[in-house]
Formats: C-alpha cells, sequence, structure tokens
C-alpha cells in the first residue's frame, strides 16, 4: 500500500516520512514545492530507496496531483504542505493565501475526484477502497485564538478565533477540509497540534534559531517581554499521534494533540542556555544566557496557547513519549550533531544544488 504525503521535506513532514518509512512496509510518495523551509538533505537516508518516491511540485498543480493519484493509488493523502512561519506571514501573507488556502482547496477536489472513482466495496481485491480511503489534514492550534492566563486549553469545540495571517489561512483551509466532509462526504481527518520542536527544524523558529544563533555567538531574540506561552511537542511525538489518527480516526472528527507542556518563552530560551552550557560551554566561560537580547514585539503577538489532548488520549489511546525536558536535550543534542545540515539549509551553495537537481 502506499501514502501520499505532501510537505514531507520540511520539518514534521521529514519526520513523518522518517516515521512511516521505519515502522512499516507501505511506500510514501512525497509531494513537496522545495520551498526554502523544504529540504531533501532532510530525507537522506531514504535516497536509492524505492519506497520513497519524491516528486517536486506544487498541490495546487491540478493536474500534477491527478496524476499522482492516479499512478500511485494512494489509501491515504497527507496534507503537511504548507507556508508555516508567523513572522513571514506578516511580512508578506500572499503566499500563505495561495499554499494554505488555495492549494488545499485544489488539493481536495483532485483527492475528491480520485475517491469517488475508488471501488465502493471492500471486498480486498483492489485496494484501496472508498471506505478505507482517508484524507489527513495537519493543521495548527494556533486557528484557535488566544488564551489568557486563566483560560482552560483549547478543545475541538472551542470557536475559531485567529489573528495572523498564518493563523487565518490555516483556519480557513481547515474549514474547507470540514465543508468537503460535510457537503460531498469525503472521509476527512484534522488534527490541530501545538508548537513542535525536534530535529530537521528550520532554524527560523523559536527554538531552532536560539540554539543556532546562541552556538554562532549571535543575539538570543525575545520578543516583548517573553512571558508569552507556548504548549511544546517533541516532534515525534506529533507523528506517531498523526498516524493513530490516520488508523483509528472517525472521517469528520477533528484531534487535538498536544503534550501538556506549557513554557513561557523566556524559559524555554533560559533552558536551552543552560543545557547549551552543559553539553557544549562557551570558551569564554560564560553562559549562553548572557546573548539573551530583547526586541521589539511581534504585530499582534498570541499571549498564550495550550492544547487539551484529552480526546484523543481518551478515544485513540494515544500519549505522548517524550516529555519537554527529554525532548529539548535529544533536540539539543541533535543540532550539534548535525551542524553540517544547519550549514546548507542556510546556505545559498544548497538552494543552488536545489534548483540544478530539480529545477
Ligand atoms: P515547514 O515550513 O517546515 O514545511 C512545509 C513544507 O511544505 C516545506 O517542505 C515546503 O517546501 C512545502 N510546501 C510549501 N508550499 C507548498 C506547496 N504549495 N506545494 C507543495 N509543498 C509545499 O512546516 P512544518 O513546521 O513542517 O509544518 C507542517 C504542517 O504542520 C503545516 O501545515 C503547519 O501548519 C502544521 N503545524 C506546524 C506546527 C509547528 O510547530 N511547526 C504545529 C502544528 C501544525
Ligand atoms: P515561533 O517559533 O515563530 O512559533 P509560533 O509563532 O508559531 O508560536 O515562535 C514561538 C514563540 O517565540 C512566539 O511567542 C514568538 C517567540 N519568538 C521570539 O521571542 N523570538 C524569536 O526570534 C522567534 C522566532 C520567536
Amino acid at each position: 500500500m502506499t501514502i501520499l504525503v505532501t510537505g514531507g521535506a520540511g520539518f514534521i513532514g521529514s519526520n513523518f516520512v522518517h516515521h512511516c518509512l521505519g515502522q512499516s512496509d507501505e511506500a510514501v510518495v512525497n509531494l513537496d514545492a522545495l520551498t526554502y523551509a523544504g529540504n531533501l538533505g532532510n530525507l537522506a537516508r531514504w535516497a536509492g530507496d524505492p519506497r520513497h518516491v519524491f516528486v517536486k511540485g506544487d498541490i495546487g498543480d491540478r493536474a500534477l496531483v491527478d496524476q499522482l493519484l492516479q499512478t500511485h493509488q494512494p489509501r491515504a493523502v497527507i496534507n503537511f504542505a504548507a507556508e508555516s512561519h508567523v513572522d513571514r506571514s506578516i511580512h508578506g501573507p500572499a503566499d500563505f493565501i495561495q499554499t494554505n488556502v488555495v492549494g488545499t482547496f485544489h488539493l481536495l477536489e483532485a483527492v475528491r475526484a480520485y475517491w469517488m472513482g475508488l471501488a465502493a466495496d471492500a471486498s480486498g481485491l483492489t485496494p484501496p477502497s472508498q471506505s478505507h480511503f482517508r484524507f489527513l489534514h495537519v493543521s495548527t492550534d494556533e486557528v484557535y485564538g488566544s488564551l489568557s492566563p486563566t483560560d482552560p486549553p483549547f478543545t475541538e469545540t472551542k470557536a475559531f478565533e485567529p489573528n495572523s495571517p498564518y493563523s487565518a489561512s490555516k483556519a480557513a483551509s481547515d474549514h474547507l477540509v470540514r465543508a468537503w466532509h460535510h457537503t460531498y462526504g469525503l472521509p476527512v481527518l484534522t488534527t490541530n497540534c501545538s508548537n513542535n520542536y525536534g530535529p530537521y527544524h528550520f532554524p527560523e523558529k523559536l527554538i531552532p534559531l536560539v540554539i543556532h544563533n546562541a552556538l554562532a555567538g549571535k543575539p538570543l531574540p525575545i520578543y516583548g517581554d517573553g512571558q508569552q506561552i507556548r504548549d511544546w511537542l517533541y516532534v515525534q511525538d506529533h507523528c506517531s499521534a498523526i498516524a493513530c489518527v490516520l488508523q483509528s480516526g472517525v472521517p469528520g472528527e477533528t484531534y487535538n494533540i498536544g503534550g501538556w507542556n506549557e513554557k513561557p518563552n523566556l524559559d524555554v530560551v533560559n533552558t536551552i542556555c543552560q543545557l547549551l552550557d552543559q553539553m557544549r560551554p562557551r570558551s569564554d566561560g560564560l553562559s549562553y544566557a548572557t546573548q539573551i537580547t530583547y526586541v521589539t514585539d511581534r504585530p499582534g503577538h498570541d499571549r498564550r496557547y495550550a492544547i487539551d489532548a484529552r480526546k484523543i488520549e481518551r478515544e485513540l489511546g494515544w500519549r505522548p513519549a517524550e516529555s519537554f525536558e527529554t525532548g529539548i536535550r535529544k533536540t539539543i543534542a541533535w543540532y550539534l550533531d548535525n551542524a553540517d545540515w544547519v550549514a546548507n539549509v542556510t546556505s545559498g551553495a544548497y538552494r543552488q544544488w536545489v534548483d540544478q537537481h530539480y529545477g
């Protein structure tokens, strides 16, 4: 059997490809536009493996997606592809609307046509069947808006109140996915996850940026007062949750994914500095915390996100394996061991290589 993953050269998508290829015999067709955030180096482990078919392309390219679906007959499509960075969405929202909203629309239409053409019965002679097919849409807790310190964590019934161009574009895509189930019966699943961290995280988001800047002797920028709260989940726990929802989730349902790890940004940055002080001490003996620099706050900065993950635990039996303490230590160790990866994804040479190889 085969699954089609979109955005599988990005941070979470590539971790999910590793999860699938490492834990099952299934093939993965990986459709990714290789924007600045997509890196084939994330997938180097599978180079030459016939179970990983990489295709450079856009989720909004209807003809390409139609052709991939007909050729590979996947039993599921998992949509990770997105523009994902809030700061970039503030400076240039157009790409977010194009990929996250328009792209998801075209993808849904291609998947609907494919699903309607599948055999209705589940005889098992010509898998996949309509009844077994799933479209899983990967989304974020940011669609729910911002919490005050005393609000309860987001449940799946919380109204959407997105505040940034990024979260508004993701909320729009979640609504499209919901409507394609309600109107056309497409068997969709939606997951809304909290902030991820771990290997292959592009060093523009808080945790990898702080690790990268600390080691490079650069400032560690704290937006505003640093007391904004995020709810952190180790990326491989997110991947196991998606696999669990794909396996056992009920079509039309949404599932929140989180690890009950709310932390103020300043605490996260101080924790990283303390661990780096132990694992790679600065040559001058000073703490990396001396590099912390307060900078102007992000416009419209959401104050607090927190996920109530009781539904996925109660209904599907999923729980995270890592605490923040174990996950952040693993993450820092990975960045210390993979300095070449960081250099590659941040260098112009890497981009030239991608252009040469994939046009
Ligand atoms: P990312 O930015 O690291 O990767 C996105 C990938 O999508 C890249 O490989 C990029 O090349 C690809 N892509 C972008 N536009 C495309 C297009 N039009 N067609 C095909 N591919 C395209 O993002 P991520 O952090 O891995 O996030 C993956 C998904 O998970 C996103 O949908 C995001 O909204 C969601 N999410 C992320 C987090 C988080 O903390 N990073 C948390 C919850 C949900
Ligand atoms: P980020 O990793 O961009 O994720 P998101 O905005 O999707 O939650 O940011 C996490 C938090 O860290 C957010 O409150 C903004 C803050 N932040 C900083 O204080 N400094 C930085 O340099 C960055 C990138 C983020």
